[in-house]
């Protein structure tokens, strides 16, 4: 077939599909511009994207409430009786096996940016400890070092990036050496990504060359991991589970042998950490059961009054919420990828810059286009076992998502310090305290240090 029918033939199926605007400047554009189009226009299945243009971008699909819902069942914090005293002995001795064995691999989610917190560059370079100021890939690094040491094995660390922030995050490991680590230990591998849509369903385009596209979500990271060999390096290296954490947790416990070990003695697919929330609307996703499956369930999806129901103790009956904490096993993430598996979209209209039919670059003051992401809780219900533990909000959960307020840098910082003070005291040092009962005093204590 010639250039030209080929050619023709993209712009018969791109019509089909009501997309044909793609090709409009095809004419204006030189050798290398038109292929580097014709290579992004490769990558996308125009029947699927029309699926999801349908179902996904000109409505948003109304949640609908699972028929059978219920609480999910879930391991508390601390054993209830001597028998689960004993199973959760087994089960940190299991984990530590298995982490001492190289079996366990870290791996975060880093592909976002940074806007809420308004930092320029990866999230991960944040510097986020009170008093040295380290950065949270330096934290993290910290704590993969000294499990390392601490169970003399090689913990890798898989990090997820994403076009906005890949070669930015290559560089920042570069520049630090690592952070001491192996170099060939740490897989810095990007996310996909998703074309963006105008409100009526147009493929919208950010340059007369290029489609405009946009991450595909943390979801999007089971996929990633398989396409980008990142699946592969763990299998030839026998890792079997990786402990999924997101880049903006400087409290994460990455190596927690309980955690490891329930999710392995369960034979678990996919399991979570929870927390129990602070109130019914506390705007974290709602561990349930949906049709007999592990679930997670959108604050703002709950109707209010299971929200509030409560259970005859007093406490809510939808206790836990989602922290974005879980364990994966390397065989559940080969199992989809080798099958075929898709995760629900969900919508987020959005200001999008593009390029209009004159051809000018566009920065819209209103939200005019609509970006899709997946998210990786959805793949709960896709695991054949799923367990959840509960964890404490004050040891592994502060986020610093926002620049002021709740769940900001601020907070997190003050929750470091925090938690460095109640160590402390648990070892035996006097902390002074303010009459409020909070640290009269800034303290950090390396992640290095602490697990030792
Ligand atoms: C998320 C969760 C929420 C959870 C909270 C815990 C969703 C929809 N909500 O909220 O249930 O309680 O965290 O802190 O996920 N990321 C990528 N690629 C992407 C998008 C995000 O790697 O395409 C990474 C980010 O770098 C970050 C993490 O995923 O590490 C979370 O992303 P973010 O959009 O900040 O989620 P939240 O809305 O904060």
């Amino acid at each position: 077939m010639t250039d030209q029918n080929k050619l023709q033939n993209l712009k018969t199926v791109l019509k089909k599909y009501g997309q044909g605007h793609i090709l409009a400047f095809w004419d204006r554009l030189d050798p290398a511009m038109q292929g580097r189009l014709l290579a992004q226009i490769a990558q996308m299945d125009f029947a699927q994207l029309d699926r999801w243009r349908e179902e996904f971008v000109l409505t948003a699909s109304p949640f609908k409430l699972p028929d059978k819902l219920a609480p999910a069942p879930f391991y508390h914090n601390q054993p209830s009786d001597a028998g689960q005293r004993a199973k959760y002995d087994q089960a940190r001795q299991f984990g530590d096996k298995l982490i001492s064995q190289g079996k366990v691999a870290a791996f975060v989610v880093a592909g976002g940016q940074g806007t809420r917190l308004g930092f320029d560059g990866p999230k991960g370079n944040f510097p986020i400890s009170p008093i040295k100021n380290k950065t949270l890939f330096q934290i993290f690094a910290e704590g993969i070092s000294v499990a390392c040491k601490k169970y003399k094995t090689n913990c890798p660390w898989y990090v997820m990036t994403s076009p906005l922030n890949h070669q930015p995050t290559l560089d920042i490991f570069s520049a630090s050496n690592y952070y001491g680590l192996n170099k060939n230990d740490i897989f810095i591998f990007q996310q996909g990504t998703l074309p963006n849509f105008s409100l009526d369903g147009k493929i919208l385009l950010s340059d007369i060359d290029t489609i405009a596209t946009s991450p595909d979500g943390h979801g999007g990271s089971l996929r990633a991991l398989y396409n980008s060999g990142a699946l592969a390096d763990m299998q030839k290296r026998g890792i079997e589970f990786v402990s999924y954490y997101q880049v903006d947790n400087p409290l994460i416990n990455i190596f927690d042998p309980l955690f490891i070990g329930l999710h392995a003695l369960d034979k678990a697919e996919m399991s979570s950490k929870a927390l129990s929330k602070t109130g019914p609307f506390e705007k974290l996703g709602n561990f349930c059961l949906a049709d007999d499956k592990v679930s997670v369930i959108e604050y703002s999806d709950l109707p209010n009054d299971l929200a509030e129901k409560t259970n005859p103790d007093g406490s809510l009956a939808f206790e836990l919420g989602s922290i974005a904490i879980h364990i994966i096993s390397v065989s559940f993430v080969e199992r989809l990828n080798s099958h075929g598996f898709s995760l629900p979209l969900h919508r987020a209209v959005k200001k999008i810059p593009y390029v209009s039919d004159d051809g000018k670059r566009v920065e819209p003051k209103e939200p005019n286009g609509v970006k899709l992401e997946s998210f990786v809780f959805d793949a709960l219900p896709l695991a054949k076992k799923s367990i959840i533990l509960q964890t404490i909000r004050s040891e592994e959960f502060g986020p610093a998502k926002n620049a002021t307020g709740v769940d900001s840098a601020q907070s997190a910082r003050q929750m470091m310090v925090d938690r460095a003070a109640s160590w402390l005291e648990s070892a035996g040092v006097k902390v002074p305290r303010k009459a409020d009962g909070s640290p009269d005093c800034v303290i950090e204590i390396s992640p290095g240090f602490a697990l030792t």
